[in-house]
């Protein structure tokens, strides 16, 4: 397998009236061809500002200050308007956090299909265009009767479906999927994953799959990285990380989210808040809440090292080695 995108030493700030906030620091992890890449992590550890900057949809105050976006050996920050063009829907497509405001409400289905398809010279003609958005309705599970219809004439699942049917229209190799489905129900979250793990499987894209729900990610990823307070501090294989996890803050997250299968138990929280960037002083951003910490992690920042044992990158002074969560990833119907 090759890498499809290789994010190298991404840094990305937001420059505000109270100066700088590295939202995104030295951040760097690849993307296999034909993969699933979670990325997970609290609520403003910086998942979305990783997304908009791989497709170069970041706005100010955002900027990418340092690394390289490498897309299939090529440096996505050198492209020219036409290249950058091409590689937004083309080569990528992304379905954002509120996927389903992105449908026009007062245009029919079939019209927003045809809006994608025309801006990339992809038919000749309305009946093609009806022709394809038909195919892609069906392969998402959806009656082809339905094109004709408005965004509000569809359940919420259903609209996430037409989102990812209009994403998948151009044959993207990537496709980044930022909390997609945290708008609905458990049961329909979980279909729409099985869903574009399916289209994967026929159709060979990779997916880079951003949400803070572990439980979804361990079923559906091939690699997960873990990200605190704009840092990867842990990549690994899906099924290895949350049963050895080895970053303390992995571990944490592991303990902290509901089981769909086995007994009910108690979930035990990580103690504390996340870090105030623009408070930090240097050491290991996970310090104060670690239970492993020691004196050195609050001086020196630990960087990813790579554990070759278990083919994974943790930058923990005290890496976790036991196997402490094997129960919670059974109950998470893990096939092995
Ligand atoms: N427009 C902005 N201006 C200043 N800071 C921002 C802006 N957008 C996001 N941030 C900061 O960047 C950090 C990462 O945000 P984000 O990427 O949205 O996190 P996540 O998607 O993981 O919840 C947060 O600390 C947030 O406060
Ligand atoms: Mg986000």
């Amino acid at each position: 397998m090759s890498a499809l995108i290789q994010v190298k030493n991404l840094c990305v700030d937001y420059i505000t009236f109270s100066g700088k906030v590295r939202a995104v620091d030295n951040v760097s992890f690849s993307i296999e061809e034909n993969s699933i890449f979670g990325l997970a992590g609290e609520s403003g550890c910086g998942k979305s500002t990783i997304a908009y900057a791989l497709m170069r949809l970041h706005r100010p105050p955002a900027l990418i200050s340092e690394g390289e976006i490498l897309f299939q050996g090529e440096d996505v920050l050198h492209y020219d308007e036409e290249s950058l063009r091409q590689f937004r829907w083309a080569q990528t497509s992304m379905v954002f956090q509120s996927a389903m405001n992105c449908l026009n409400p007062v245009k029919t289905i079939e019209y927003q299909f045809y809006d994608i398809f025309a801006a990339h010279n992809r038919v000749s003609s309305r009946e093609e265009s009806i022709e394809k958005a038909k195919e892609l309705l069906r392969i998402v599970d959806i009656p082809e009767g339905r094109l004709f219809d408005y965004p509000h004439q569809f359940s919420g699942g259903m609209r996430q479906r037409v989102v990812i049917a209009m994403a998948l229209a151009l044959n993207p190799k990537l496709l980044i999927m930022d909390e997609p489905t945290t708008a609905l129900d458990v049961v329909v979250q979980r279909e729409i994953l099985q869903k574009v793990y399916e289209l994967k499987q026929q159709f060979g894209f990779s997916v880079l799959f951003i949400t803070h729900d572990l439980s979804l990610m361990v079923e559906f990823c091939d690699q997960i990285g873990i990200m605190y307070s704009g840092k990867l501090v842990e990549v690994a294989n899906a099924k290895t990380i949350l049963k050895q996890p080895q970053h303390p803050y992995t571990h944490g997250l592991g303990n902290s989210f509901p089981t769909l299968k086995g007994e009910l138990k108690e979930m035990i929280g990580i103690p504390g808040s996340p870090l105030d960037l623009t408070k930090y002083q240097g050491g290991c951003r996970f310090a104060d809440r670690c239970f492993k910490c020691v004196d050195d992690c609050r001086r020196v920042e630990p960087s990813l090292a790579y554990y070759p044992e278990r083919e994974g990158w943790v930058a923990c002074y005290q890496p976790i080695e036991a196997t402490v969560n094997a129960e919670l990833v059974s109950n998470c119907e893990v096939s092995e």
